[in-house]
């Protein structure tokens, strides 16, 4: 009985779900298969991890520009609203009372350096609570807008006596930044590693684009852990929490394609936020980047909508400095096979299909792909041929989880490929672009750069 026989046989037995299931679950969806059956789970009996305060799991997210706003989310047992007090910061002056409070509370920085914050400058905001999935937990959200650009914060959660800094992102990308980019983490080891070498390069913000803890819509305990992991991991050398923007993957919904909104059980409720009427979205960072974040079909299919919308967004945006699209399922894979069996689809054939003509026609910068569980860099291609003028395909999402690769030989389309937990660094200075793979400790994988746009998108 392989795998798939076994877990079928499970579900139709109608074996209760607990975390054994779970886990089976989680494992067999971890062999590659798409095609899964989605089986009517009854309420998981899980233990969910002890959340003792909102730090347990607070983390900043964004709905819209991050130059300008900022979410703070956590979860809660309670769905009792909590004020917010939030200031700009001013390094240095250690002499008033308020400082030296404020210095010894922030609990999350390496640093002991004092700030002053005159009385006037604080402000308020409330959060607003919804379900967290099939729990009796809360998502608390409060969405801070109306920062200065490029501007250093502080905030503070209520009756709880922990102070936390954010930065917000510069109104113009005149200075270098970096931001990390990866997929496929899950909760272990491997994915904790890539979280602290992640940190260590003090990112403006994470992208998660799928897979994220390996809920599978059906684990409260994993994507909680997830958020845990990340909230306490994800710090800059300052001590200032990291902003993390995701992506669907196949791991955050029930299934894994073709699932309804509700199937993402726990993704939704987390991300909702920049996800509110569908799975994909661009955020805009002033004038100078633009993410445009895609659903490789796991709620909204690739073809129709979706790529009528991707059309329209990459022509407003196609003179943007820095335009980059992630998404989960990789168009150019590099273990799962890309051409297809019989009415059977290959991997990322309707990506390419249909995304990347328009991504290699409206003068993107780079594509970020995952799922596949290595690291992998494409050569410069268009319509699928190496062209010099062409885009090249980072990926392949291996934060957490590795697969063997198949090699250059057998996929023509690879520049690069490697069985190596990576995440990437992606230095923006000016015009120039360095897309830098680092393993889980923390070594060059890769470096990659492009300049200017590509001389593609001007035919
Ligand atoms: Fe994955
Ligand atoms: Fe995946």
């Amino acid at each position: 009985m392989d795998r798939r026989d076994f877990l079928r046989t499970t579900l139709l037995g109608g074996v209760a779900a607990s975390s054994t299931l779970v886990e089976s679950l989680a494992a067999a969806r971890d062999t590659g298969a798409d095609d899964l059956p989605v089986a009517p789970l009854p309420r998981p009996v899980e233990k969910l991890p002890e959340l003792s305060s909102p730090r347990d799991t607070l983390f900043l997210t964004w709905q819209r520009d991050p130059c300008t706003t900022i979410t703070i989310q956590w979860l809660s047992p309670t769905d009792t609203p909590v004020v917010i007090r939030y200031a700009p910061l001013t390094p240095a002056l250690k002499s008033s009372s308020a400082a030296s409070l404020l210095g010894k509370a922030i609990d999350a920085g390496t640093r002991s350096d004092t700030f002053e914050v005159p009385a006037a400058s604080w402000q308020t905001a409330t959060s607003r609570c919804h379900l967290f999935g099939r729990t009796d937990l809360k998502v608390h959200r409060c969405e801070l807008t109306g920062l200065k650009p490029g501007g250093e914060y502080v905030f503070q959660l209520g009756q709880h006596w922990g102070l936390y800094r954010f930065r917000t992102m510069p109104a113009k990308a005149n200075d270098l930044f970096t931001f990390v980019s990866g997929g496929d983490c899950g909760i272990g080891p491997p994915a904790i590693a890539s979280n602290h070498t992640a940190a260590r390069q003090d990112p403006a913000f994470v992208l998660i684009a799928g897979d994220l803890g390996y809920d599978n819509g059906v684990s409260a305990a994993t994507a909680i852990t997830f958020i845990k992991n990340y909230s306490s991991q994800m710090v800059d050398s300052q001590g200032r929490l990291i902003p993390l923007i995701t992506t669907i993957g196949n791991h955050e919904v029930r299934g894994g394609y073709k699932g309804q909104r509700s199937d993402a059980t726990y993704y939704l409720p987390l991300f909702d936020g920049l996800y509110r009427d569908t799975t994909y979205n661009v955020l805009d960072f002033g004038d100078y980047l633009s993410l445009v974040l895609l659903d490789t079909g796991h709620v909204s299919p690739i073809d129709g909508e979706q790529t009528d919308w991707l059309e329209k967004v990459l022509k407003q945006r196609q003179e943007c400095p820095h335009l980059v699209v992630a998404y989960h399922v990789p168009a150019y894979p590099s273990v799962r096979t890309p051409q297809g069996l019989g009415s059977r689809l290959g991997t990322g054939e309707l990506q390419r299909r249909y995304w990347c003509p328009l991504l290699e026609r409206y003068g993107v910068d780079a594509v970020l792909e995952h799922h596949d569980h290595v690291f992998k860099r494409t050569h410069p291609l268009k319509d699928g041929l190496r062209d010099r003028y062409g885009l090249a395909y980072l990926g392949d999402g291996s934060w957490g989880k590795l697969r063997v690769p198949a090699s250059p030989e057998q996929r023509p389309y690879l520049a690069r490929v490697s069985r190596t937990y990576h995440l990437t660094v992606h230095r923006l200075e000016g015009e120039q672009r360095f897309h830098v793979a680092l393993t889980e400790s923390g070594k060059v994988a890769d470096v990659y750069t492009t300049t200017g746009k590509r001389p593609a998108r001007r035919g």
